[in-house]
């Protein structure tokens, strides 16, 4: 490994490693560093800690172009571009938590030859704030926007790659625009304000366009109207686009909450009451509890009632729970009395942690049996192949509430199960 010409990777998370791994498969040398030294041993033996379709492989196949290391030094000897992946989660206060950025750059040298690029998603101004704290550290921003489940697609995919950089520094920003050349997608040369900008704007308009959607599906079931027409009557107008109108119980994973949550707060410390974004969030919560009143709308009391969950994830494809929307129904069902029983075919583990009172079966017919409803929260695809006429006979009461509008309610239907869906109200039986 040549000095200063591989590419530096800080933090191994899930964005750091797919970001190490892709640079790898595109022929680069990768020294990617973590704190965790049990991680660090354990990726040094081919072990991948995380479920991300098609990573391990791509890891597995790039073995020896990936070093990981403990040590900043390691780094700083072998990589000029350091891309700073750690995580900066959401603090008490809303706004984002960026001590772990903080420890990174207190390890850096201000000696003229390296650059931080900044993939973390962070408050806009913080790239300002560091360069000046490290004038002679070159600084480029380069958020990043992989989806759980389809993430090394989506990096070796992109439809853009935004670099943000101050004139001085040209020559990183140039380095950056060359390592993703290979990808394709179309690249933004821009500031480091606006770079941090389009991130933050990004994630709260897809969040915007999901909240929006599900109130039209709220006003659907008012009027008599099927948010799925509606939604592909619009999605068929370019200026609209179809993607990101699934009418549901929510977004929720490790990005869209915490980053709107951030842009809210980001603006309110400029004393900017954002109030859209606000209303965007407020609309996602109360998405995620009007399940209830559909249940209580065929069952009456919930009190002693058992309810299943198909699906617990935020979202099919991943085993990550954060600000799963199951969460949330979870403590509403049991604070209305109810008994629920649950099942995930990958999240089961990270679940049992956070949700200690369900009770977790081994598949959706066994979670089913003898239930008063079924809640469908995460489209896991088996939970279209079930045998819905043979479910109906173990259950207590038929009845479906399709928290992801997933299943074919003449499907259901017809297999002699009550079916309600999201803003299906269009939909006859
Ligand atoms: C998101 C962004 O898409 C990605 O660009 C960014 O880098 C990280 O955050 P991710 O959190 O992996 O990615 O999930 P995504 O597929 O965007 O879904 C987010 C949430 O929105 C999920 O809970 C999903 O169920 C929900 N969703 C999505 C809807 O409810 N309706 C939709 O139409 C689309």
């Amino acid at each position: 490994m040549g000095e200063r010409n591989a590419v530096g990777v800080i933090g191994i998370g899930w964005v750091g490693l797919v970001t190490a791994a892709c640079f790898a498969e595109l022929g680069n040398e990768v020294v990617a560093l973590d704190v965790d030294e049990a991680k660090v041993a354990a990726l040094r033996r081919g072990e991948v800690p995380i479920h991300e379709p098609g990573l391990a492989e791509l890891v597995e196949r790039n073995r020896d172009r990936l070093r990981y290391v403990v040590a900043m030094d390691e780094v700083l000897e072998r990589a000029a571009l350091l891309f700073c992946c750690v995580d900066t989660p959401p603090t008490y206060s809303g706004d984002a938590d960026l001590s772990r950025v903080r420890a990174v750059v207190e390890q850096l040298r201000d000696d003229g030859r390296r650059a931080l690029v900044m993939k973390s998603t962070v408050p806009a101004g913080t790239g300002a704030t560091i360069r000046r704290e490290l004038p002679g550290l070159a600084y480029v921003s380069c958020p990043e926007f992989l989806k759980e489940g389809t993430a090394v697609a989506d990096f070796m995919h992109p439809d853009r790659v935004v670099v943000g950089a101050d004139p001085g520094d040209e020559w990183a920003a140039d380095a950056v625009e060359e390592l993703y050349r290979p990808l394709g997608g179309e690249a933004i040369r821009t500031d480091i304000g606006s770079a941090e900008m389009i991130k933050l704007a990004s994630n709260a308009f897809l969040a915007t366009k999901i909240s929006f959607i599900n109130e039209i599906a709220n006003v659907c079931e008012e009027v008599g109207a099927d948010v799925v027409e509606v939604a592909r009557g619009m999605g068929l107008d370019q200026r609209i686009g179809p993607s990101f109108l699934r009418a549901g119980i929510g977004w929720g994973g490790s990005c869209f909450p915490k980053d709107t949550i951030a842009l809210k707060q980001l603006a309110g410390n400029s004393g900017y009451h954002f109030q859209l974004l606000t209303a965007v969030i407020e609309v996602n919560e109360l998405q995620k509890r009007r399940v209830i009143g559909k249940l209580t709308k065929h069952l009456g009391s919930l009190v002693g009632k058992r309810i299943a969950l198909l699906g617990l994830a935020f979202k099919p494809d991943t085993d990550d729970m954060r600000e799963a929307s199951s969460l949330v129904l979870v403590a509403r069902l049991q604070g209305e009395g109810a008994q629920v029983a649950a099942y995930d075919p990958v999240a089961e583990d990270p679940a049992r942690e956070l949700l200690p009172t369900v009770e977790f079966c081994d598949s959706a017919p066994s979670a089913l049996a003898g239930a008063d409803a079924a809640i469908l929260v995460t489209e896991w695809p088996e939970f279209r192949d079930l045998d819905w006429g043979e479910i109906a006979k173990t259950m207590a009461t038929p009845l479906v509430v399709d928290g992801r509008n997933f299943l074919d309610p003449a499907t259901v239907r017809a297999a002699g199960l009550a079916y309600e869906g999201i803003g299906r109200n269009g939909v006859i039986d």
